[in-house]
């Protein structure tokens, strides 16, 4: 029997938040046998930690101090990609609104993009195939990777994702906490958010998850990453 379309290589896939780039690389790596990595949750999970230890997220000097001595790991499997942060599962914990509020400070910090670039480079290299989700995707981590789309939406649009995401009424709140995200990770010194020179640039505001999804598919076929994988017969490992 055969597997037909499995992913071989690396689909970096960057944008700011609120263009719904988590679900459809969830879907994509799903769809296609492959690995799932959420930078952005390791983000999270190092600014959970400066939370934690009390530290001023606007030291920079203290938030990488404390990141390193933390351990993040997260998982690839994009139907359970958990995060765990010195050995307790956070993966809902770092979605809360204290740590959305700080980690843009704390992932601006270029000592803390030092170590998780190099733990994301990490498990990039041990994987056949792999969606890789964040904000430098294409410009740093992986600037060789054979597809870089990066997802584009207007504020107002993505304002309204985010809110309804995260179950937020109201939507002047989130517009603003977006756009100062936005404001942050685009004009800080290490790796700002932007597209690499050779990514596809596609604009999701008019656009739902199965549509992007569609091009993406349409994408990873005509740069041909899409592989014929013979299953193991029944019985033998
Ligand atoms: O995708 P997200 O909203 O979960 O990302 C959380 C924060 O992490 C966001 O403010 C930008 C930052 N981030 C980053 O700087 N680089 C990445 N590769 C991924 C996320």
């Amino acid at each position: 029997m055969l597997q037909v379309g499995a992913l071989r290589g690396v689909v970096a896939l960057d944008g700011p938040s609120g263009t719904g780039k988590s679900t459809v690389a969830q879907r994509l790596a799903a769809d296609l046998g492959a690995h799932y990595l959420d930078t952005g949750a390791m983000y999270r999970a190092a600014a959970l930690g400066v939370l934690r230890d009390g530290v001023d997220p606007a030291d920079p000097a203290a938030v990488s101090a404390t990141v390193e001595r933390l351990s993040i790991d997260v998982g690839t499997d994009p139907g359970a990609a958990a995060v765990t942060l010195d050995g307790l599962d956070v993966s809902a914990e770092i979605r809360s609104a204290p740590v959305t509020s700080v980690v843009s400070p704390v992932s601006a910090v270029p000592e803390v993009r030092t170590l998780l670039v190099a733990q994301q480079r990490e498990i990039i290299g041990t994987a056949a195939g792999i969606v890789v989700e964040g904000r430098d995707i294409g410009t740093v981590v992986a600037p060789d990777a054979p597809l870089k789309v990066f997802l584009t939406a207007t504020p107002a649009q993505r304002a309204q994702r985010r809110a309804s995401q995260d179950g937020v009424s109201d939507l002047d709140v989130v517009r603003r906490s977006v756009e100062w995200r936005d404001r942050l990770d685009s004009t800080r010194a290490a790796s700002p958010l932007r597209p690499a020179d050779d990514a596809v640039e596609l604009d999701t505001t008019e656009l739902d998850a199965t549509e992007v999804l569609a091009a993406l598919h349409e994408l990873v076929a005509q740069r041909g990453l899409l592989v014929v994988v013979p299953s193991a017969p029944r019985g033998r490992p």
